[in-house]
């Protein structure tokens, strides 16, 4: 490694991009904005579902829009995270804490809901507050009704414009993967919203839920009238132009740049996928001598990043699944010929690049893989696709490996 002196690494795998590298999805955020911010500033309620697969850039999306919304209409933000969340009780004290997390950038606004929550309040110490977790708890279950939860979203919104002229409330309910399934989740949601909508005065609220399309199919399952509820933005792989652009921006920022066939490198690797994306950039930017990225580094940083995501994300969940010499090998002729952008494989053209004793076990392999939830099965029978792209390029990265 040669990390001497170069200055912190703008790349973050695993972590909401921060708004200066934010980069891309300008019809997503243009919708959010129009038909979400700028309608909520002038009163009306609105409710997003923003849909996408793992890692392609939902919570990024999220909080991008809720800083516009904060710096430019004067919303405030409340963002939280639902993860590991199975309970209305558990998701009211998971909202009540992010409210005092809210206007991170705005002292005044923090100064207010720290009076207004201070029972909430634990320690002050010189790195600012601890929350009072306990005191959350005991008093969460009075905010796990729809009705209740509204009241309090009000009491926010009464209290930022008093204090800031405030326009309305952005509460985002991130990573509603666990909580989904619960019919009393869909239920409180859609209570939430019709409350709200029939109340003479709204609580100007932009409710935005991040997920996957499953789990949004999931609460509608759950209770169907779910389903009209939401604008859903639905977040596509980036494209060429954006990765080029991102990996642009960031070494731009640590003033590097990189040649036109290293970045073609990096943007293949990555695929669309902007999880991928930042752990490509991380293993580049660490393999930099000087300023310049050329061609070796980059194949030298995308097969270090390959490792990287490999190790975290497949090996346990796919490789040590599959051990046997022939799965792998299928494994890896599936991976060399469907490259990172191919979207489906056909059983049919699969089974002609295997040998006989692969062949005799190729049905066993998509059974496993599918069991594994590593593919899926089209429509048309015979026909498959990766569930997650983000294995399907790893995959491909490691067939590369000798
Ligand atoms: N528009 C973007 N510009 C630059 N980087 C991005 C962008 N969107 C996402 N990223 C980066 O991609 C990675 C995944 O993004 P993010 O965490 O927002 O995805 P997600 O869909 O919320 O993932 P998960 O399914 O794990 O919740 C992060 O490292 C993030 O910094
Ligand atoms: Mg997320």
């Amino acid at each position: 490694m040669t990390g001497e002196g170069k200055g912190r690494s703008p790349f973050n795998p695993g972590q909401p991009v921060p708004a200066e590298l934010f980069t891309g999805r300008q019809q997503e955020i243009d919708r959010i904005l129009q038909r979400g911010v700028g309608q909520t500033a002038l009163g009306k309620p609105t409710a997003f579902f923003i849909q996408g697969e793992y890692g392609i850039g939902k919570s990024s999306i999220a909080s991008f829009a809720q800083t516009i919304a904060e710096r430019d209409h004067g919303l405030i933000g409340i963002y939280t995270t639902l993860g590991g969340v199975k309970t209305l009780d558990d998701l009211a004290a998971s909202v009540l804490e992010a409210t005092l997390h809210s206007g991170l950038y705005d002292p005044t606004w923090r100064e207010q809901t720290r009076n207004w929550l201070a029972k909430y309040i634990g320690k002050q110490d010189l790195f600012g507050f601890s929350v009072n977790l306990e005191a959350i708890k005991v008093d969460a279950p009075q905010l796990a009704s729809a009705l209740q939860m509204l009241g309090f979203l009000r009491e926010a919104h009464d209290r930022y414009a008093r204090a800031r002229g405030g326009k309305g409330v952005f509460l985002v309910l991130d990573e509603i993967n666990g909580i989904a399934p619960m019919p009393e989740f869909a239920q409180f949601v859609k209570s939430l919203i019709d409350s709200n909508a029939l109340n003479r005065e709204p609580v100007p609220l932009l409710l935005m839920l991040c997920g996957t399309e499953e789990r949004r199919t999931q609460m509608i399952e759950c209770h169907p009238p779910t389903d009209r509820l939401f604008d859903v933005v639905d977040i596509p792989p980036m494209s060429e132009a954006e990765m080029t652009d991102f990996f642009r921006k960031a070494f731009e920022s640590v003033e590097m740049m990189a040649d036109d066939d290293a970045m073609l490198v990096m943007t293949q690797a990555a695929a669309g996928f902007p999880k991928i994306m930042h752990s490509v950039g991380d293993s580049v930017f660490w393999r930099v001598t000087g300023k310049r990225v050329d061609h070796p580094t980059a194949i030298r940083g995308v097969i270090d990043a390959s490792r990287e995501v490999g190790r975290k994300f497949v090996d346990a969940q796919v490789y040590d699944a599959i051990q046997s010499k022939d799965y792998q090998s299928i494994l890896k002729k599936l991976a060399n010929d469907l490259g990172p952008f191919r979207e489906e494989f056909t059983r049919k053209d699969l089974a002609a690049k295997l040998n006989d004793s692969e062949k005799r076990k190729l049905d066993n392999f998509l059974q496993k893989l599918k069991k594994l939830n590593v593919i899926k099965s089209l429509d048309t029978p015979g026909r498959y696709q990766f569930r997650i792209k983000m294995v399907q390029t790893y995959i491909w990265l490691r067939s590369f490996e000798k």
